[in-house]
């Protein structure tokens, strides 16, 4: 293609972004646009199924039958949050395979904070107030991010995800209202994960490679910061309500910013855990390779099936 037609095309894609006009699957896009969306689309979709293990863990030890049918609702979710976003990266030329094959062979990224282990029942609620509210923080935004596909799973995903924040929410002010073991054990699920869950928003605006890009396109509408922010100012009163003590000793209201401020993140920890080197890291990219594996004879029969309706109908 000439030099002038790719030009006259990156102005017409520069002027439905700049007019918040949402770029199609058959829009002529810049690769550059179609890569940094195929890899954040398919992560955040790892994310959502790699996200399920922890939270399975406790469906059968869910302290009665309301709770196990919350939460088994809640996991259910997020495979089909993850199944949508599958999707929406295939509109954008990814192959479905070869994405899961990037998840089990580490090539491909998921969210940090699903390399921590569930070791209380209060994890559940502490998953689902902080890690929940945290993913809803950052995927409100991401409903008017400038990719349409990803844009419109994100409505969908979010109604699902207010629920799932709430039902951790309301784990965690029924322990907290209950027995001092109880209010130990939110105690210590609200110091386990309140860290990880800031981590969730990725690195400092300062150390992140793509926010600065992503914003421009109008993927992200908020930077790393800025939403980590809003999840502090949002979260802390939460905690504060429930009488939780903050895991942060530099935690203070600044009047001036009209925000909190907070402690320093531990970031050797962050890429430790984004390198594979956290707790949980192995034994999660296992459990989804085994997945595959023990899933194999269903994908087989299927397209097996499929196969043979295709020759009777061709017949
Ligand atoms: N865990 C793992 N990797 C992370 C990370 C994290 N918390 N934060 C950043 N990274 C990686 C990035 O993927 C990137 O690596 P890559 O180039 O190999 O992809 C690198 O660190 C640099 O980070 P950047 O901030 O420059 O990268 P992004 O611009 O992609 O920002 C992000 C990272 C904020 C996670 C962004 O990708 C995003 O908003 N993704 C969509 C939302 C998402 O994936 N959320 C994850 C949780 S989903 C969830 O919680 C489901 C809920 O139902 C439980």
């Amino acid at each position: 293609m000439k030099e002038q037609d790719i030009s006259r095309l990156e102005q017409i894609f520069q002027e439905k972004i700049d007019n918040d006009i949402k770029i199609e699957p058959r829009d002529w896009m810049p690769d550059r646009y179609r890569q940094t969306l195929i890899r954040q689309i398919s992560q955040h979709a790892h994310s959502e199924i790699v996200g399920m293990l922890p939270e399975g863990n406790w469906i059968t030890r869910a302290p009665n039958l309301r709770r196990k049918a919350v939460l088994l609702a809640k996991v259910q979710d997020e495979a089909g949050h993850g199944l949508y976003l599958y999707s929406a990266a295939e509109t954008l030329g990814a192959d479905r395979e070869q994405t899961i094959d990037d998840l089990h062979s580490g090539v491909a990224k998921y969210s940090s904070i699903f390399n921590y282990p569930t070791i209380s029942w209060a994890d559940m609620g502490a998953i689902g107030w902080l890690v929940d509210g945290a993913a809803i923080m950052n995927q409100v935004p991401l409903c008017r991010c400038s990719y349409g596909p990803y844009a419109r799973a994100m409505v969908r995903v979010c109604k699902e995800e207010s629920f799932h924040q709430r039902q951790g929410f309301e784990i965690m002010v029924n322990l907290m209202k209950g027995t001092p073991e109880q209010k130990a054990m939110a105690q210590d699920a609200f110091n386990r994960f309140w860290w990880p869950s800031l981590m969730m928003f990725g690195p400092s605006d300062a150390d992140s490679k793509h926010t600065a890009q992503s914003v421009a396109w109008k993927i992200k509408r908020h930077t790393n910061d800025e939403l980590r922010q809003m999840f502090v100012d949002a979260t802390i009163p939460q905690a504060e309500l429930i009488g939780l003590t903050i895991p942060d000793k530099d935690l203070k209201w600044n009047e001036e910013r009209g925000h909190y401020d907070f402690g320093e993140i531990n970031w050797d920890e962050f890429w430790q855990v984004v390198k594979g080197n956290g707790p949980c890291n192995k034994d999660r990219v296992d459990t989804r390779r085994k997945a595959k594996e023990n899933g194999m004879w269903v994908r087989e029969a299927a397209n097996a099936y499929a196969e043979k309706r295709k020759v009777r109908k061709a017949s």
